[in-house]
């Protein structure tokens, strides 16, 4: 069984002090940081961008950056990502015409890539394009904004991919918490995105703990 990672969304924490939240969470025990992208087209949104990533990265050395592009031209921003210290590209199936180019350019641009669907796109739409990513994401809630309820009924999803690709990195991200996550991991999910569940904790550390082991059991 893949190991089960734990990735923070910092999305609703405090924005203003985005390098303090990141060592806060990074502190706090987590696998990797989810940064959530946003740019007000593909999602009725807007969060940041690569100048900012750039940023973070001096600050926060050695995290992993998952970075979860809910952008509608996601080939625009590889490079600038790339430049700025991304470790993984998730685009949306949804924004893209050619997802094998795209995460062509990705490797090629030296981060893992990786192929996000929304709830409404069924799990036949990505299985094509999985030979061709390194992570595939299902969202368990419409992306746009943190703090939203779980959707069970997308873990069909999820154990169709495990049972079809065994040695994929799945990712699940949205509504994802302690009273989740067991049938996140049940399913075969063993990258766990969660957002408000750790940032809304006065105690992150516990949170990120019960996570993983809950998870890994
Ligand atoms: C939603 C984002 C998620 C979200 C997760 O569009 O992609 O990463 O921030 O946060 P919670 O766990 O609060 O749903
Ligand atoms: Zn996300």
């Amino acid at each position: 069984k893949k190991l089960a990672r734990v990735g923070p969304s910092i999305l609703n924490s405090d924005l203003s002090n985005l390098a303090g939240e990141c060592e806060r969470i990074m502190n706090s025990g987590a696998d990797y940081l989810h940064l959530d992208v946003m740019d007000g087209h593909f999602v009725p949104n807007l969060t940041f961008g690569h100048p900012i990533i750039k940023c973070l990265r001096h600050k926060v050395k050695e995290a992993f950056f998952d970075m979860h592009m809910m952008v509608a031209n996601p080939e625009a921003w590889v490079e600038p990502v790339a430049d700025a210290g991304g470790d993984q590209y998730i685009f949306h199936l949804e924004a893209t015409s050619d997802p094998k180019t795209l995460c062509r350019k990705i490797r090629e641009a030296g981060m893992k890539a990786g192929i996000g669907i929304k709830p409404k796109t069924p799990i036949e739409a990505v299985v094509p394009h999985v030979p061709h990513a390194d992570v595939i994401l299902i969202m368990t809630v419409e992306p746009g904004f943190g703090g939203q309820k779980f959707m069970a009924d997308m873990m069909p999803k999820v154990e169709f991919l495990r049972k079809t690709f065994p040695e994929l990195d799945i990712e699940v991200d949205g509504g994802v918490g302690l009273d989740s996550v067991q049938t996140c991991a049940q399913a075969g999910a063993n990258m766990i995105v969660s957002g408000t569940a750790v940032t809304g904790s006065s105690e992150p550390q516990v949170v990120i703990a019960e996570l993983r082991r809950t998870a890994q059991e």
